[in-house]
């Protein structure tokens, strides 16, 4: 008897009924039933969300020079979680002055011993919050409790206690030479690791001496100006760091301003093309974390069902809203039905629903804007002529943006769908035969951010890891992150690194 009528037969005898014929009718299995979690969520009580937040700068809350507030939701509930400060190029030029008052007469004086001291004790402060500040990144940007509690905050906390012991040390990072800060930095970010993305962008600017100016993404500002009060508590010297809310104009005045000397952005490949032609002549250095679509690469000899929870975690977790997602499966024919198979009955055990609940896989889509996007990508897919299949387990909520795992199969690699980032829970699957052809298709999209590999051969890891264009390669795992190592894209995907060492040069001039 073949593997396929065994497992058919067993599949008929548990049911009791005659082997399925619609398509996907097997994978209902009992799942449903076995994953049926009691809800678990977190409570939000005791954290505190005022109704309306002004700018952080010179080390108090400032009213915003136009007086005009921006209301932010909770993408889950549809709910008005709270109202922020539009800025305007007043905002920054009064942050930027700040900034660069407090560059001057303190931070670029301070022992580099004493600046350390500082930024520990804000890693620290962050730990300490951590609960409260999980929880208002689930409510403000939509992601599942389970990774802010375990991913974003504590990641972000590692980032400055990696950073804080540079401080004092940057002679051993650059032997022989005299690393000097470059000034006021302004620090653009988005919404997808909201804390995370400004631990990188402010903990590596402080540790060398710099002053910044940070503008958090306009659906996504409330930790931020949580991270406002920490500095606060911290007795950080006024004017370090400054926070201007605010969406595309503010940032676009940040990047104008003839006082900044230097500009780090994370978000869209578009944004960066516009930012790098507003550059273009200045002596501002720069450096952009853009787009991706990553290939996540299967050979036959990998294991099938780690690879599937590889597959899961790359595209599916935090609703595929990671510039470095596994969004583009490669996986080689001779196990690709049996793959695709059992990735279709993980994906039927996925919960999607309340970003506050423990046992949440996927929360909310950050935005509505964001949510047509992915939904528009969805058509398209369908236009092109590709096979959806999307889980049927889990019901979304009445309100709120939820979208479910999405997968294609049968796209070809010039299909949009394979070659736009869709920055949703939807995986395109190809399949390949030889390691050449792998490579071939990996490397075939304007991106190369991150990508990874799933095989038994530590050599086949290292020939192909070094043939793939693209900033970051994990083998036989996903979406892995320490403060140690440098991040960054190739190609479109960005300039410039972030992490690690490598983190610091952008932040020096080197004498
Ligand atoms: P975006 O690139 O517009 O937003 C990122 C940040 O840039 C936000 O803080 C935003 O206010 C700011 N910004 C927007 N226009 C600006 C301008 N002209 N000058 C300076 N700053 C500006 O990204 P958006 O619209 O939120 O998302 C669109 C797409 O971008 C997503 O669907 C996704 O594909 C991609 N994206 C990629 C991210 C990454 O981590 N690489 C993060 C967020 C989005
Ligand atoms: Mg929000």
């Amino acid at each position: 008897m073949s593997e396929k009528t065994k497992e058919n037969e067993a599949e008929a005898t548990a049911n009791g009924s005659p082997k399925p014929t619609s398509p996907n009718a097997d994978l209902k299995h009992d799942f449903a039933s076995f994953w049926n979690y009691s809800p678990a969520p977190e409570s939000s009580d005791f954290v505190e969300i005022r109704k309306q937040y002004q700018h952080y700068i010179d080390g108090s809350f400032s009213v915003p020079a136009k007086k005009r507030y921006f209301k932010s939701i909770n993408p889950a509930t549809e709910e008005v979680l709270a109202e922020f400060a539009e800025g305007t190029s007043e905002d920054v030029d009064k942050a930027v002055k700040a900034a660069r008052k407090a560059y001057d007469k303190v931070w670029s004086k301070l022992p580099a011993r004493e600046r350390g001291k500082y930024i520990y004790r804000i890693a620290r402060m962050i730990q300490e919050r951590a609960r409260e500040l999980a929880i208002i990144e689930s409510m403000d940007g939509g992601k599942p409790i389970r990774e802010s509690r375990d991913v974003d905050v504590p990641l972000a906390a590692a980032y400055f206690f990696y950073y804080a012991g540079w401080a004092d040390k940057l002679d051993y990072a650059f032997p022989g030479r005299k690393a000097e800060p470059v000034g006021v930095c302004g620090q653009i970010i988005p919404w997808n690791f909201p804390l995370l993305m400004l631990a990188w962008k402010i903990a590596p600017a402080l540790a060398t001496g710099n002053t910044v100016v940070l503008k958090p993404a306009e659906t996504t500002s409330l930790t931020a100006l949580k991270f406002a009060e920490i500095c606060m508590d911290a007795g950080l010297p006024a004017g370090v760091v400054n926070i201007v809310t605010g969406a595309g104009q503010t940032g676009a005045a940040i990047v104008d301003h003839p006082d900044i000397n230097k500009i780090a952005f994370t978000g869209s490949t578009e944004v960066g093309k516009i930012i790098q032609k507003s550059l273009a002549g200045t002596d501002k250095k720069f450096t952009l974390e853009l787009g991706g679509k990553g290939p996540n690469i299967i050979f036959e000899d990998a294991s099938v069902d780690q690879a599937v929870e590889g597959i899961v975690n790359a595209i599916f977790f935090n609703q595929g809203h990671v510039c470095c997602a596994g969004s583009r499966l490669l996986v080689q024919e001779g196990i690709a039905d049996k793959l695709i198979k059992k990735l279709k009955q993980r994906m039927e055990t996925l919960i999607v629903g309340d970003p506050l609940d423990k046992n949440t896989d996927i929360g909310a889509i950050n935005s509505k804007m964001q949510f047509n996007k992915i939904n528009e990508y969805i058509e398209i897919g369908i236009k092109e002529g590709a096979t959806i299949h999307q889980s049927n387990s889990s019901n979304l909520p009445d309100k709120g943006y939820f979208c479910k795992p999405t997968i294609f199969t049968g796209v070809a690699q010039s299909n949009r769908i394979v070659q736009e980032e869709i920055f949703g829970p939807v995986l395109t699957i190809q399949t390949f035969r030889t390691p050449e052809e792998a490579v071939e298709k990996a490397n075939n999209t304007p991106y190369g951010l991150a990508g990874g590999i799933w095989t038994d051969k530590g050599s086949k890891i290292f020939k192909i890891s070094q043939k793939l264009r693209s900033g970051v390669v994990w083998a036989n795992t996903f979406n892995k992150f320490d403060p140690t190592s440098p991040f960054g894209g190739y190609k479109e995907s960005g300039v410039g690194r972030e992490g690690g060492l490598h983190g610091l040069y952008p932040y020096v001039n080197l004498k």
